[in-house]
């Protein structure tokens, strides 16, 4: 491990590890203690022994660094603690390591938490962004062959679809949360950083993703624990906003497709054309909670409890990936049951896992975020 600016640092380790890794392609990710990161880390580790892959995450709330217990010890990853509003220590990280590529996924992921302090969102979703972009574009001026920055976007930059309709890679941005609107402002400045000095990079924005590891504030997670724990599920406003779902492994898949195979200045929607009203969703994970947890059909749905509306509440998301799966081949790969099904098992066998990321401070944020629905 590595110890970011402000910390105590273990130079003699950090000389061996430099090094060992100085003829391996070195990719930073950040963010990778967190939900989709980790899943991106752990693909990248395994599927490539001849990268080293640097995981740079701050450990906020969500970020947690048993998601990799799995692959820690691997010669070829890196965990770097430390945090990329944190220019100057962004910078001598780039100096020190020489990366070829970055993907970039560290960030403040939640709406709910976004309404409540934009502040926190526009400094590590956008001065962060541009602290990265920086350190690259100082380090590979000159020298771009070879070399990517890769930024990990959302669908909710394209604002909200009535009934009908799917974003496309050309949909207008359209922001209306704090977190949307700090995303759409790290997409741009990532898109200026091509165009006026020629950095290499390339942009996704997917729909919403679940699977093991999300931090239970979200949608699912925070639904399962709350059946699991007989506690009230409060849907927000009628339950009728759209969300289209997509497995995190298949995620991860993608940007694996895309950071290889996509060309510079590109950008690609992804995709689950999975799209479910939130109500029928929340039903859908009653009834297989019920089933496994040996309850008589009916009882968790009775947990339903009809809260206040989120403010600026997008009404549906559905995105068309159209373009990634012509050009480069990639489609999801799990049916939503299976996901789902593979989700609930998860949360079911990692009891421990769940009861850690919720004591604590998370019981405070739940109070204070549920209190007055
Ligand atoms: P997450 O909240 O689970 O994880 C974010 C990670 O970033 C955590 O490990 C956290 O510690 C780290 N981090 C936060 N601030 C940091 C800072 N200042 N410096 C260094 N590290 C910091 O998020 P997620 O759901 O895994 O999302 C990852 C990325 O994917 C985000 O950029 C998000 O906008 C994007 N995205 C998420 C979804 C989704 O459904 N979750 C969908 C599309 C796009
Ligand atoms: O679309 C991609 C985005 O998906 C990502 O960029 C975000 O990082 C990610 O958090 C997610 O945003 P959403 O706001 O769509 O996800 P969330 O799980 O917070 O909510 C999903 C839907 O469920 C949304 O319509 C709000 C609703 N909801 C959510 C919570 C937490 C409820 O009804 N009750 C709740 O308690």
């Amino acid at each position: 491990m590595e110890v970011g600016a402000g910390l105590s640092w273990e130079d003699h380790q950090t000389r061996i590890i430099t090094r060992k890794i100085v003829h391996m392609k070195k990719i930073l990710i950040t963010g990778a203690a967190g939900f989709i990161g980790s899943h991106v880390a752990r693909l990248f580790v395994n599927k490539y022994p001849d990268y080293h892959i640097f995981n740079l995450d701050k450990l906020t709330y969500a970020g947690n660094l048993e998601n990799l217990k799995d692959i820690d010890k691997k010669p070829n990853y890196t965990f770097v603690l430390g945090d990329i509003v944190n220019g100057e220590f962004i910078l001598d990280l780039f100096k020190k390591h020489q990366f070829d590529g970055v993907i970039h996924l560290a960030a403040e992921s939640h709406v709910d938490r976004s309404i409540e302090n934009p502040m926190e969102f526009v400094m590590t979703n956008v001065i962060g962004t541009v602290n990265l972009l920086n350190a690259a574009n100082a380090i590979w001026k000159g020298n771009y062959s070879g070399k990517r920055f890769y930024h990990v976007s959302t669908d909710e930059v394209y604002g909200s679809l009535g009934d009908e309709g799917f974003f496309y890679e050309d949909t207008a941005y359209d922001p209306h949360s704090p977190y949307s609107a700090s995303k759409a402002s790290s997409d741009h400045f990532v898109r200026a950083y091509q165009d006026t000095y020629g950095l290499p990079v390339i942009i996704s924005n997917c729909s919403n993703n679940y699977g093991p590891n999300q931090f239970p504030e979200k949608l699912i997670p925070l639904f399962l624990n709350n059946i699991r724990n007989n506690k009230p599920l409060p849907v927000y406003g009628k339950g009728e906003n759209v969300r289209d779902w997509l497995y995190v492994e298949d995620h991860a898949t993608a940007i694996d497709v895309i950071y290889h195979q996509g060309a510079n200045g590109e950008t690609f929607n992804i995709g689950g054309h999975n799209e479910w009203k939130n109500i029928d969703l929340i039903k859908v994970m009653c009834k297989v909670m019920d089933k496994k947890l040996g309850r008589e059909p009916g009882t968790s749905e009775k947990l339903i409890a009809y809260v206040t509306d989120r403010a600026g509440h997008d009404l549906r998301y559905a995105i068309d990936s159209t373009k990634l799966q012509n050009e480069l081949g990639w489609k999801p790969s799990l049916q939503f049951e299976e996901g789902i099904e593979k989700t609930i098992d998860w949360y079911m066998q990692n009891e421990e896992w769940l009861k850690n990321v919720t004591s604590g401070t998370y019981q405070k944020y739940y109070e204070k975020m549920y209190k007055d629905r």
